[in-house]
This record gives structure tokens, C-alpha cells and sequence, in this order.
């Protein structure tokens, strides 16, 4: 990897969106996937609002997997403060000078660190957009960057991860019951109940900066995809807009900032391992001239070398549309190749 494909541009130094992140309009590009960026064909239809404490939620968590594969919720259990801890440390490492920043680069080939989108190969050009990933703990980024201050964001960091690992685990639990399968029929062994002697989940997570851009309408805040893992758990931090959800039938829907809410959407994992019933959602976001939008992202998924594959109520395989692959090889075929992993383990 080119290190021009991890070093984000110093967005404040910016008074005009530079050939390099100017997006061509929808009738220049060739490709779907950049076409599909730069229509807006939003009707208002809106994205269910799920109170987890709702007796019916199990039914309503089903059908927004199914219809959407998106939902956000409500009554989740992560308090308010916890949510605006991590929304202000976010902030606080967003707002550094870029030359500070790069002190928490991730290297080439790593995970974690401070960089470009993840799916910036993907693309000819480049999004207006920075992240931090984060594995475990961030000491190793931070230490360097605020000798006195990283311990604050570790903690936040590390405690959020926690809370956010329980949350997602008890929404599969819900997901995964809205469609009979049980517990004991999921494959890693127990899963998916947070066991402490099981193998462990593949999680990280994704702090994301949308800086305000002087020409939103050139620019692409995170170009359209699906999420890889089972879940994603995201927060839309300072209730900024940018996030648009493909909705089948209709087209790009935003995902209206509710306060205290989270958005919860079904990866590529889910999809599979629901044969299909569950949609891994396309989404998308745009950017905006005056708001500097963040988000924190928490991916979910099943230990690294558990095998995805369709399971069904009874917990025996039916005829599958996907063939089992390792959550190793799913990752790898979709560092190849971002819109045609889930087709090439297609049966059909
Ligand atoms: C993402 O898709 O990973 C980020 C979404 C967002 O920033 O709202
Ligand atoms: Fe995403």
C-alpha cells in the first residue's frame, strides 16, 4: 500500500475541495458505484426507531433487518454520559493539528491508527474523510501524542468497547430469535453470549471525521458500501446529518440523527449466515459545509477462524445460498475485491 493511501489531507488548510477529493458527477462516472454516490433520491421514507424495552421489539428488530437491515435504537443501556465522554474525546483528537495527528498514524498494512477510509483503494479519489481504528487499547497511538492526557482517552475508549461488545451481542441474541434460531444452534461454540473462556470475537473500533468542506456537492464524506462483520453499532456523535441508507425500491435515505439513539446496521455476515434474509445494507455519507461531522463505529464479528455459514431455525444447514468460508478468508476475498466477496461464495 502507497503510503499517499493512508496520510489524510490537512482539511483545515483547505479553502477549496482539490482535484485529488473532487468527485465527477453522475453522468462522467462510468461506474456504478460512483454514480450511485452522487444521485439523492431521498423520499423521506425513514429508517425504524426501536425502543429495546418495547414488548414487541423482537418482531420490529426482525422486520428492519429484513426490510432495511438497519434500524436505530432506543432504551440500548449505554447512558448519555458514556456517549458524550467518547463523543468529546473523538473530538479532542480530531481537533489537533494535523502534524500531531500523524503521530498516531497507523503503519502500512496495520489496522489500527489514524488514516484515510478503509476503502480508499477502492477508489480513484479520495474521500473527505479521516479515521482512528482502534483494536483493544489505543495506549500505543496516544502515548506519544498527549504524554499527559492519553490515559483519558484510553479509558474512555476501552470502556466504551465493553459496553458496546455487550450491546452487540444482546442484539444478535434479539436478531438472531426474531428468526427461531436459538442460541445453542449458532456454531462458535455458546455463541453468542459473552463467555469469558470462548474464543474471541472479532471487534474494532471506528472513530470517523467529516470536516465542514467548501463544496459539499464535489465531495464524498465515505463513498456507498456494506459493513463486513455481523453488526455494526454506530453513534452519530454532535446529531450532525451525513448518513444515507440504500433502501430497496426507493433509493438513498437519510438516517435521521435521534438523540440518544444508535444506529444499529447487518453486515456482510449477518446477510450470509441469515441465508440471505437479513440485508448487509449499502450506506453512504455526505458532507457538509458548516458541521464537523463525527461518528463512532463498533464492528462485531464471530472469532476469526469461525466458519460463516447459513444456519436455520433448527439449527441444520439448509440449502444454502453461500458456501462456508472462515471470517480469515471472508476478510481477505474483501480486501481483494469490495463488491464482489459476497458474490464469489454465491451459490447461485
Ligand atoms: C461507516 O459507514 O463506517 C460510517 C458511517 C457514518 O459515519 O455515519
Ligand atoms: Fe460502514
Amino acid at each position: 500500500l502507497h503510503p499517499r493511501h493512508i496520510i489524510p489531507i490537512d482539511f483545515q488548510s483547505l479553502k477549496h475541495v482539490p482535484e485529488s477529493h473532487s468527485w465527477p458527477s453522475s453522468d462522467h462516472g462510468g461506474l456504478v458505484m460512483r454514480s450511485q454516490l452522487l444521485e439523492n433520491s431521498d423520499d423521506g421514507a425513514s429508517l425504524p426507531v426501536i425502543d429495546l424495552g418495547d414488548p414487541d421489539a423482537l418482531i420490529l428488530v426482525g422486520r428492519a433487518c429484513e426490510e432495511w437491515g438497519m434500524f436505530q435504537v432506543t432504551n440500548h443501556g449505554i447512558s448519555s454520559s458514556l456517549l458524550r465522554d467518547v463523543e468529546s474525546e473523538t473530538r479532542r483528537f480530531f481537533s489537533l493539528p494535523a502534524k500531531e495527528k500523524m503521530k498516531a498514524l497507523r503503519s502500512p498494512g496495520d489496522v489500527s491508527g489514524y488514516g484515510v477510509a478503509r476503502i480508499t483503494p477502492f477508489f480513484e479519489k479520495f474521500m473527505w474523510h479521516e479515521g482512528f481504528t482502534i483494536l483493544g487499547s489505543p495506549v500505543e497511538h496516544t502515548r506519544e501524542l498527549w504524554p499527559h492526557g492519553y490515559q483519558r482517552f484510553c479509558e474512555v475508549m476501552e470502556v466504551y468497547q465493553k459496553r458496546m461488545k455487550e450491546l452487540a451481542e444482546r442484539l444478535l441474541v434479539v436478531i438472531l430469535k426474531s428468526v427461531g434460531i436459538r442460541e445453542e444452534c449458532m456454531g462458535w461454540s455458546r455463541f453468542p453470549a459473552a463467555r469469558h473462556d470462548g474464543p474471541t470475537p472479532c471487534t474494532a473500533l471506528q472513530l470517523n471525521s467529516y470536516p465542514p468542506c467548501p463544496d459539499p456537492a464535489r465531495a464524498v464524506g465515505l463513498a456507498a458500501h456494506t459493513d463486513s462483520f455481523l453488526l455494526t453499532v454506530l453513534h452519530q456523535a454532535s446529531s450532525i446529518h451525513g448518513l444515507q441508507v440504500l433502501k430497496e425500491g426507493t433509493g438513498w435515505v437519510r438516517v435521521v440523527p435521534v438523540d440518544g439513539a444508535l444506529v444499529v446496521n447487518v453486515g456482510d455476515m449477518l446477510h450470509i449466515m441469515s441465508n440471505g434474509r437479513f440485508r448487509n445494507v449499502r450506506h453512504r455519507v455526505v458532507v457538509n459545509q458548516t458541521g464537523h461531522r463525527m461518528s463512532i463505529a463498533y464492528f462485531y464479528g464471530p472469532p476469526i477462524d469461525y466458519q460463516i455459514s447459513p444456519v436455520v431455525q433448527d439449527g441444520s444447514s439448509c440449502p444454502g445460498r453461500f458456501r462456508p468460508v472462515t471470517v480469515q478468508e471472508y476478510i481477505e476475498m474483501k480486501a481483494k475485491n469490495l463488491e464482489g466477496a459476497i458474490s464469489r461464495i454465491s451459490e447461485t
